[in-house]
């Protein structure tokens, strides 16, 4: 589908205009040669959607953001909020990662999503927006020795990326978040869904039935985020909000400031060479034997797959925004990482930063489902024909309909209880939760069996214990990376893992659900023992999709970690990391709305440390 945008500068490039504006493009040469970057970002993803908006309000500063996906514009699957969990398959819009075979997972290997498109991981992720816990953020102040990363500071920034909306059936909403803590002016449309799900009901009045785990949140976003609660989602008006449609959409777009290249992947970051205006007193780190230290302001790129590679400055910074694989990745293979394990590849090592790619966490999850005692369940359009022509159509013609909402409607965070909790605890604080549940009117994500109707509860160890990495396969920049999550890694997790399950299953005993919840379905009707729940979860786990960690910031002056506070590159100069892979330890929930907010943060330090 060739997008209204691209049509537009189609028309430009073939007219031969005297004047280009800013705008998206697919080519860098539509770029005039006289265009001096102040900024370049390395990926238009989530965060760096938000730095490339936030730093063009001023119109004095030009930047470009080289993206290696495709435009997001007109593609339905991104657009239709139900059809998230479809844009894991292999397709251009994704980067078709794998993992290494886990041993936490019984020498699996499994799929590791990443957006590869226009929003990167936001156009393409399943909704869900959580903030986390307020203890989260109170750790990242902490282990960074910066109050900058608080909750209590990041609160402002929270509500300056959301645009809370009305849901598309206007439903009365009391009771089902609370409106003083969230933003009404910002960019990214958060919604609570559009469309009744036949079990709502039941599933709150469980929640009053079972307590504990289970009782009633409000809304797990004011940082309190232990309990169930309706899910908040980045949808408005029925789409998909994504940091390409929010902070990039048609009024920031038009900035004659801002240039967005896409299907530009960058290779490497280049030394450049210096000049009088280059040094930089502030640098963190070690300077060189000349008194510098080195500067790293240009990007090496290719702009279509196997085409010449290009090379260009910035003149203020580069900024990577390539996500927890694609910013490791990158770093590597322009020399800056371990130097023995480099030195092996045959890369020439130019700054020893051995934290470059380690530390990754991320969320283990693991799916169950019971055949229910109803045949109004969402299996029934997932499986396609007439009914799922219907649904589309609706959402075609009005954006309303089953289709308006994610793949779930409630969810919640607990903690695990007693002798069975992890120690020493892999919560960021006493308020903090081990694991996350999520409630849904159908089966678990994936193809949908022929036969039958169920509701599914998935569990998510949000606060593991494992640490993995990102490794380089090859000295050649576009191979892939080696990606191990290490899910399940540690016995703690294993337990906590196991744990999580049982507690999270527990729900269907309510009594709401007697003559509703029926069997258990698949291969979790045998965990009947500790033993072949372990090997059920082995078996079964998989992603939630929330890397972190692999540049993690440490504090100034720190000789461990990638970025200090600020997030500019340890022992380099000109280089900044503004994306999800700056987070020493993943947060408590899904992962986007940290994402923005370290984008906003991020803006206003960048342009402090400019004066812009
Ligand atoms: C399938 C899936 C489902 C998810 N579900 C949820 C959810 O429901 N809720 C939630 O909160 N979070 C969810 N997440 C996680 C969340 O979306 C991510 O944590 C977040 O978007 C990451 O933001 P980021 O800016 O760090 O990276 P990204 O948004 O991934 O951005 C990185 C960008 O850089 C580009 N890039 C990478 N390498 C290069 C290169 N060499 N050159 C140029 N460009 C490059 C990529 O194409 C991408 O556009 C999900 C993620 C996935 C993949
Ligand atoms: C992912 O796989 C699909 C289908 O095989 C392919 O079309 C696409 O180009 C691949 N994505 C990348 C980034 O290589
Ligand atoms: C980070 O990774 C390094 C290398 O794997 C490891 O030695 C270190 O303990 C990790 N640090 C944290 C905080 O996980
Ligand atoms: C299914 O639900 C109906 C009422 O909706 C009830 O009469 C019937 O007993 C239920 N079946 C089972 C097996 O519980």
């Amino acid at each position: 589908m060739v997008s209204n945008k691209f049509a537009r500068l189609v028309s430009w490039s073939l007219l031969s205009i005297a004047y280009t504006q800013a705008a998206l493009l697919s080519n860098i040469a539509d770029i005039p040669t006289n265009v001096q970057f102040d900024f370049i970002i390395v990926g238009g993803g989530t965060a760096g959607n938000v730095v490339a908006n936030r730093l063009t309000e001023n119109p004095k500063v030009q930047v470009l953001v080289l993206e290696a996906g495709p435009s997001d514009d007109g593609v339905l699957l991104s657009q239709v909020p139900y059809f998230s969990a479809e844009l894991v398959a292999p397709s251009q819009y994704e980067w078709n990662y794998t993992t290494t075979t886990q041993p936490g997972l019984s020498g699996r290997a499994v799929p590791y999503p990443r957006g590869h498109i226009l929003g990167g991981s936001s156009s393409t992720n399943w909704l869900v927006y959580t903030r986390g816990s307020s203890e989260d953020y109170d750790r990242y102040a902490k282990v960074t020795g910066d109050l900058g990363w608080s909750w209590k500071n990041l609160y402002p920034y929270f509500k300056k990326s959301e645009r809370w909306t009305a849901p598309v059936d206007n439903h009365d909403t009391t009771g089902q978040f609370t409106p003083s803590v969230h933003g009404y002016s910002g960019e990214v449309g958060v919604s609570l869904s559009g469309s009744p799900s036949a079990i709502d009901s039941q599933v709150i009045t469980a929640s009053s039935q079972l307590g504990g785990p289970f009782k009633f949140n409000q809304d797990m976003n004011s940082g309190n985020e232990i309990g169930l609660g309706w899910v908040q989602s980045t949808i408005k008006g029925g789409s998909r909000s994504s940091s390409s449609t929010a902070y990039l959409a048609p009024q920031f777009i038009a900035r004659k400031n801002l240039w967005v290249v896409v299907n530009a992947q960058v290779s490497r970051v280049l030394q450049t060479s210096r000049t009088a205006d280059s040094v930089d007193a502030n640098a963190d780190g070690t300077a060189d034997a000349t008194g510098f230290v080195p500067l790293f302001r240009s990007v090496e790129f290719r702009n279509s797959a196997g085409g010449p590679l290009k090379t260009l400055t910035a003149t203020r910074e580069v900024i990577l925004s390539a996500g927890a694989v694609g910013t490791p990745h990158i770093l590597l293979n322009s020399g800056i990482g371990n130097s023995n394990s480099l030195t092996s590849l045959g890369i020439r090592p130019i700054v020893n930063l051995p934290d470059v790619g380690e530390n990754l966490s991320d969320h283990p999850v693991v799916a169950t489902a019971w055949f229910v005692n109803s045949t109004d369940t969402t299996d029934n359009f997932r499986r396609g024909g007439q009914l799922l022509d219907d649904v589309l159509q609706q959402w075609q013609t009005t954006k309303t309909g089953p289709l308006v909402n994610p793949i779930l409607n409630h969810l919640g965070f607990a903690r695990i209880s007693g002798s069975l909790a992890p120690q020493p605890d892999t919560a960021a604080g006493p308020n903090s939760p081990h694991y996350e549940y999520i409630v849904a009117n159908g089966g678990p994500p994936g193809p949908t069996p022929p036969t039958g109707n169920f509701m599914t509860m998935v569990t998510v160890l949000v606060s593991p214990s494992s640490r993995g990495s990102i490794k380089l396969r090859s000295n050649n920049p576009f191979d892939s990376p080696v990606i191990d999550p290490a899910l399940l890694k540690t016995t703690t997790d294993k337990l906590a893992m196991r744990a999580s399950l049982k507690a999270a299953t527990n729900f269907v005993t309510a009594p709401v659900w007697n003559g509703y919840i029926m069997n258990r379905a698949g291969a979790f009707a045998d965990a009947t023992t500790d033993a072949k729940l372990d090997s059920f979860i082995a078996a079964n786990t998989g992603t939630l999709f929330h890397p972190v960690g692999t540049a993690r910031m440490s504090p100034k002056g720190a000789s461990n970690g990638v970025t200090d506070p600020d997030l500019r590159v340890k022992k380099v100069s000109g280089l900044r990391i503004v994306d999800l892979s700056v987070l020493p330890f993943v947060p408590a929930g899904h992962t986007v709305a940290s994402a923005y907010v370290v984008g906003e943060r991020a803006s206003d330090l960048i342009k402090f440390f400019h004066k812009l």
